[in-house]
């Protein structure tokens, strides 16, 4: 019997397959297809700091300024996600409805509440933030609804050029260590991969008291309009190959940090879920492959993943997490600066050459 469990924020996982965040967990049914279909666990779509501090915004200016502007506040729709202005998802054709995307603050723990009613594996819930501050005090409520966990994705792009990468750091620990005095539910924090020098500032997190690191957030990437001259909002979807980069950091990482070390990015296949393991990856977490394919994709994976293992004769997962870490691996600067050179070096123009393709003199 090929053994899929792993652990996860301290959870007995019955795979290592978990839907990430996404308006997919917006629906109470999905979450249960998802269940049925092999998740180990869910993330709920992330409710945004900005809506917190807006709400709260409002009720101080409602209460100070009296029922009748308050009133028009609440007509008011805060313009908060990039992800809710998004009209095109790429190759999708089961592109959610984004206006729906939110509920707010209030809705979104009643939300937590019903999702913890309706599944048995853990509803690990979702604060999408930049900077510490009150509004980490609604992690309670949270948590008093229900969630599992939290996944606290800090999503924030440090355009100003005063504000040196340390200090963004430093935020970032501040801000996780806010979140971790607030709640007794395990925190996994959910990062980006631009960091000068990542292994450190994991050390920090793991210090900061994150019980996982979820490797990494896809950032949003504006395009440019030339027949307009505009900025266009867009979010594409994955492919496998964003996986390496992951695989590469968890690899890294795997045996020198305490908190789990998650993957999402690029994981579509059993292939891809069999190599976050290797790498040192306790769950792999799939979200453009569900949009793409549907949430019935997560069996698919979890069936693949089974024959692969008995055709390997792998018993189970948790064998098989870490093995092809740096610290495991017999041939380490595989993942380092040596092996760089090595495969600039082994780039072969005659095999990979723009004429193979005939892309010169019009061929
Ligand atoms: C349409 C869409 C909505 C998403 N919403 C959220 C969100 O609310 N919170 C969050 O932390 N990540 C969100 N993500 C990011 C995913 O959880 C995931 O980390 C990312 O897409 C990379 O994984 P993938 O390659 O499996 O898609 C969203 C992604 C997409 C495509």
């Amino acid at each position: 019997m090929t053994d899929l469990a792993t652990t996860y924020l301290g959870f007995e996982l019955k795979s290592p397959l978990v839907a990430s965040a996404s308006p997919l967990s917006e629906e109470i049914d999905n979450l249960r297809q998802m269940e049925d279909a092999g998740a180990g666990a869910v993330i709920l779509h992330s409710l945004f700091e900005e809506q917190i501090i807006k709400e709260s915004e409002e009720l101080h200016h409602g209460l100070s300024a009296g029922t009748e502007s308050f009133a028009e506040s609440l007509t008011y729709l805060p313009e908060v996600t990039q992800y809710k202005q998004v009209p095109d998802f790429g190759a999708s054709s089961s592109v959610p409805d984004m206006t729906r995307y939110n509920r707010g603050p209030e809705g979104y723990l009643e939300y937590v509440r019903r999702a913890a009613e309706s599944v048995s594996i853990p509803v690990i819930a979702s604060l999408n933030a930049t900077s510490p501050g009150g509004w980490v005090k609604h992690a309670q409520k949270i948590e008093e609804a229900g969630a599992s966990a939290l996944e606290l994705n800090i999503y924030f792009l440090p355009t100003d050029p005063n504000v040196s990468g340390s200090e963004i750091e430093k935020t970032y620990c501040e801000l996780v260590t806010q979140v971790k005095n607030t709640i007794r539910i395990p925190v996994a924090v959910k990062l980006g991969p631009y960091f000068s020098a990542m292994a450190n500032f994991a050390r920090e997190l793991d210090k900061a008291g994150a019980d996982a690191l979820v490797l990494f957030n896809r950032f949003y990437q504006p395009d440019l309009d030339l027949e307009n001259l505009e900025v266009v909002p867009t979010v594409n979807l994955s492919t496998s190959q964003e996986l390496l980069l992951r695989l590469h950091w968890v690899a890294i990482l795997y045996g020198h940090i305490r908190p789990d070390l998650a993957i999402t990015g690029g994981v579509h296949t059993a292939e891809d879920v069999l190599k976050s393991m290797m790498a040192g990856a306790r769950v792999a977490m799939m979200t453009s492959a569900l949009l793409r394919n549907g949430i019935g994709h997560l069996d698919q994976v979890r069936k693949d993943l089974i024959r692969w293992m008995e055709e390997h004769e792998y018993e189970s997962v948790r064998q098989m997490q870490g093995s092809l870490a740096l610290r495991s691996v017999a041939n380490p600067s595989a993942f380092e600066r040596a092996n760089y050179m090595r495969v600039l070096g082994s780039y072969r123009l005659h095999s990979f050459g723009p004429w193979r393709m005939g892309m010169t003199n019009g061929e």
